[in-house]
């Protein structure tokens, strides 16, 4: 199947697969019922890679190459730049390989020409495609994906996967902007987020399980089916969070994605120790749903009642947040222990880059 085929594909799979929201129920706030603070001192603003950005929300890579995938990120782009979100395009690789395309991945920086725009690549992609990726549409970062479960679910994919940890090393090592590593739905371990760290990327974004899931959207495509324990298979992504921030909290940024739809999961991540929350799944069918406005809509909803959780808890910034106190139970905590994961609440800070 043709790559910018198998894109749309994608795109109208997604919009069959339920919506899938990560489960952060182990985690658990504590109401507090004299916060002492006002709900407009309540502030979203965070640190990334070095920059400050007035909320920890951006809009996660989803798509390009083809005429839908060029309406789907001129919408996003509108989304993100009407509530000053970064946000990143989809997989770059069909367009180094066929300037036809370029347009498709380009509309994001016409479209938003001030905003903080992520280029996307696969980690077979060589340090001069990722200089080509970046200035393709003057990036601010550049994620490389790593999607081996997809890759093996699809009759087509890749079977050859040595070597990618030398090759992100050598990405980062050429590129100009920082390099953000992330999965697409499976979720990434704290011994791989040690090896990241160590090859040089400036924040692990874990995409963990729960949300969107590339076995059912290939097996669906391929008319392959895998049996049901097969798509049960990845990190959760509160699992996958408490890993990476064991691994790598305060040595690059942390990033949640994976099925982040609601606002209690965005706070609990972000007091687990996130530095911002990509948003995928649910973008995607609210912008070919009901277009740029209802997404808008959304995003600020989700900001609004962040901020009420923030006040609830007694936090008036995402540094309080991380201080708020917390139970972990069930499953997730019963994880820690047999991991040896402890959170450390000064393991959280995210470091300049
Ligand atoms: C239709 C579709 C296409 C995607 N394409 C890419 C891609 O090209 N590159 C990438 O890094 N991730 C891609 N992703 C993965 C998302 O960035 C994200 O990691 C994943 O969907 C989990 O987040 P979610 O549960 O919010 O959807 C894609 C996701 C969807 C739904």
């Amino acid at each position: 199947m043709p790559r910018l085929s198998r894109k749309d594909e994608h795109i109208i799979n997604r919009l069959k697969q339920s919506t899938g929201l990560a489960d952060f129920s182990d985690i658990h706030f504590i109401h507090n019922c004299l916060p002492e603070r006002d709900l407009d001192e309540v502030t979203l603003e965070t640190t990334l890679l070095g920059a400050s950005l007035r909320s920890p929300l951006f809009i996660n890579a989803l798509t390009g190459g083809t005429p839908l995938a060029r309406r789907v990120n001129a919408i996003l782009a509108g989304a993100a730049r009407e509530c000053g979100l970064p946000m990143a395009v989809g997989s770059q690789m069909a367009a180094l390989e066929n300037p036809g395309v370029v347009g498709t991945f380009e509309i994001a920086r016409k479209i938003y020409p001030d905003g903080s725009l992520w280029a996307n690549i696969g980690s077979y992609a060589t340090p001069m495609m990722a200089r080509r990726a970046v200035a393709m549409i003057d990036a601010q970062a550049l994620q490389i994906h790593l999607n081996i479960p997809q890759e093996l679910a699809m009759p087509e994919g890749d079977r050859r996967f040595r070597g990618a940890l030398k090759r992100i090393a050598g990405i980062a090592a050429a590129v100009p902007t920082p390099v953000i590593v992330k999965e697409v739905g499976f979720g990434i371990a704290r011994e791989q987020a040690l090896l990241l760290v160590e090859a040089g990327v400036a924040a692990i974004d874990v995409s963990g399980w729960g949300g969107t899931n590339f076995l059912a959207l290939e097996g669906r495509r391929s008319r392959r089916r895998l049996s049901r324990e097969m798509l049960s298979w990845g990190l959760p992504t509160a699992v996958s969070l408490l890993e990476v921030i064991s691994a790598a909290g305060g040595r690059a940024g942390i990033i949640a994605s994976g099925g982040m739809f609601s606002s209690l999961n965005i706070a609990k991540a972000l007091a687990l120790g996130a530095d911002a929350i990509g948003l995928a799944g649910l973008p995607l069918r609210l912008a070919l749903r009901g277009g740029r406005r209802v997404l808008v809509r959304a995003i600020r909803r989700l900001e609004e009642e962040l901020r009420m959780i923030m006040l609830m808890t007694g936090s008036s910034t995402l540094g309080e947040l991380r201080r708020a106190p917390l139970v972990i139970t069930g499953f997730t905590g019963e994880w820690m222990d047999r991991r040896g994961i402890r959170l450390s609440r000064e393991e959280r800070v995210s470091p300049p880059v």
